[in-house]
């Protein structure tokens, strides 16, 4: 407990009223980003908002768009800030125990195994298998050239692949028309459950319920399909991909392997992590890309010089000073896949100068803090050079992979594979988008929900 300075009570954070009995809950469900953008320039850094009815069940929760907030909250994940929110359990709920779904030393353990799997290094073995889809991604678009694609479809049989191989050892091809019934299921219910209030328990039959247990059950059923392909216990692991490393893994403390059931769900909630928000980084990347024929001009040139100076596409995709890459960073800048995340205080807590009670929830926008005016001037348009070179910007005024010991563990995976398909692209195609704004689905991430309408002309 804060004790030495006075600090201004909680229900002076200022905020939205939101209607007695709803709450703000449907003004958010009905335009989650909209809502907290204007909460932003209403009310300032620190936000507060009252979900569901005033008395009894109702709920407030804070949003922090600062980045000494964000860095505070980041930096402080595991101890004042926890991640016991209503979503984590949902999450936890749907697809088990796991390196996302847990803290403490569970959670500190699984890190321990997992993170070595996901180093710059390691994932560079990856380069040539990320080189072979992004291949087969444009040859299989060579007969729609000049003719317009869906972008967003693209980019998710590519990252499905990508993802599916680097984890499974081969692609997922066969069950993507499951996944594509599957994963906004899981991200509906998600969202679903982690608004009901009051929640209710699984076991209660409610037609909510019962489509959870069902996504959870289709699930299981689906990643132990392709998990068994990835060589079953006890057999050959040679083959170096994410689950048989698992399986060879050992506890730091205690030394034991993961049972079968561990792996799996490791599995699973690694695919979930990393397939869409992948695919959502590349498709709203390139959207922009191919907007700004300048920029892509540029873009393309860097890769002729690259490639002209001897260079492979390897080093280009690896490079992290390149222009290309920028304009990937600026993608996830106005269009972070995972557009919040949230914390709870584990203890009652200082922030800003008033006194948070333990308990709390506090939201963590990076859609918001990636246009806060103050760091980011002219905050909608679609600049790389932002990102090209030295700048005075706090660390956190940009964190599309979160921060602090729960940052995102495929960073560089994802980075890799979309420098991959990047390079590919524009070495072979000009890119043209054709809609200037791509309407967007939000659950717990963005994504369009109509075609990104998209022509790649041979240069
Ligand atoms: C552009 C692509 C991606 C984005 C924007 C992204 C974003 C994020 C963010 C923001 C977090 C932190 C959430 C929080 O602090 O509450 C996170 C965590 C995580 N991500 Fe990613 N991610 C991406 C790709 C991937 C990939 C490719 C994988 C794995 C194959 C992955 C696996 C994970 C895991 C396991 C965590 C949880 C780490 C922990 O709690 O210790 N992500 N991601």
């Amino acid at each position: 407990m804060p004790s030495t300075v006075r600090l201004k009570p909680f229900q002076d954070i200022p905020g939205p009223k939101g209607h007695a009995l709803a709450g703000l809950l449907p003004e958010f469900n009905a335009d989650p980003l909209g809502f907290l953008m204007n909460g932003f320039q209403q009310h300032g850094d620190l936000v507060s908002y009252r979900f569901g009815p005033k008395v009894a069940i109702g709920k407030t929760i804070l949003a922090a768009y600062h980045p000494d907030l964000v860095t505070r909250i980041l930096m402080e994940s595991e101890r004042a800030f926890g991640r016991d929110t209503d979503g984590f359990r949902a999450t936890h709920e749907l697809v088990g125990k796991g390196l996302m779904t847990t803290e403490g030393p569970y959670w500190r353990a699984r890190r321990h195994i997992l993170q070595p799997l996901f180093t710059p290094k390691r994932v560079a073995r990856y380069t040539e298998l990320m080189a072979e889809e992004a291949e087969r991604i444009l040859v299989e678009h060579k007969q729609y050239e000049g003719q317009e694609i869906d972008l967003h479809q693209a980019m998710m049989r590519y990252s499905l692949r990508v993802v599916g191989r680097a984890l499974f050892g081969g692609d997922m091809d066969d069950a993507e028309g499951d996944l594509h019934r599957l994963i906004p299921e899981a991200n509906r219910g998600i969202m679903a459950r982690t608004t009901q209030i009051p929640k209710l328990p699984l076991s209660l039959p409610t037609p909510t319920n019962r489509q959870f247990v069902r996504t959870r059950a289709g699930l299981y059923d689906l990643i132990d399909r392709v998990i068994n392909r990835s060589g079953s216990a006890g057999s050959d692991h040679s083959a170096d991909n994410i689950v048989s490393r698992l399986r060879e893994a050992r506890d730091p403390e205690t030394g034991r392997a993961l049972t079968e059931q561990e792996v799996r769900n490791e599995a699973l909630l690694l695919f979930m992590a990393g397939h869409e928000t992948t695919a959502m980084g590349l498709t709203f990347g390139l959207h922009q890309i191919g907007l700004h024929a300048d920029v892509q001009q540029d873009i393309a040139d860097e890769i002729r010089a690259h490639h002209a100076s001897g260079a492979g596409a390897a080093a280009y995709a690896q490079n992290r000073d390149t222009l290309g890459r920028a304009a990937l960073s600026e993608g996830l800048r106005l269009f972070p896949s995972v557009h919040m995340t949230e914390r709870v205080a584990n203890e009652d807590l200082d922030l800003n100068g008033y006194l948070v009670p333990k308990g709390t929830s506090v939201f963590l926008v990076p859609w918001v803090t990636h246009r806060h005016p103050e760091f980011w001037p002219d905050p909608e348009r679609f600049d790389p050079r932002r990102f090209v070179g030295r700048h005075d910007r706090p660390r956190y005024a940009y964190f599309p992979f979160g921060g602090g010991p729960r940052v995102c563990i495929g960073e560089h995976f994802a980075m890799l594979a979309s420098m991959v398909l990047l390079e590919a692209l524009l070495r072979a195609y000009r890119i043209t988008s054709h809609d200037e704004r791509i309407s967007m689905k939000v659950l717990n991430s963005i994504r369009p929900d109509s075609d990104v309408r998209t022509t790649f002309t041979l240069r």
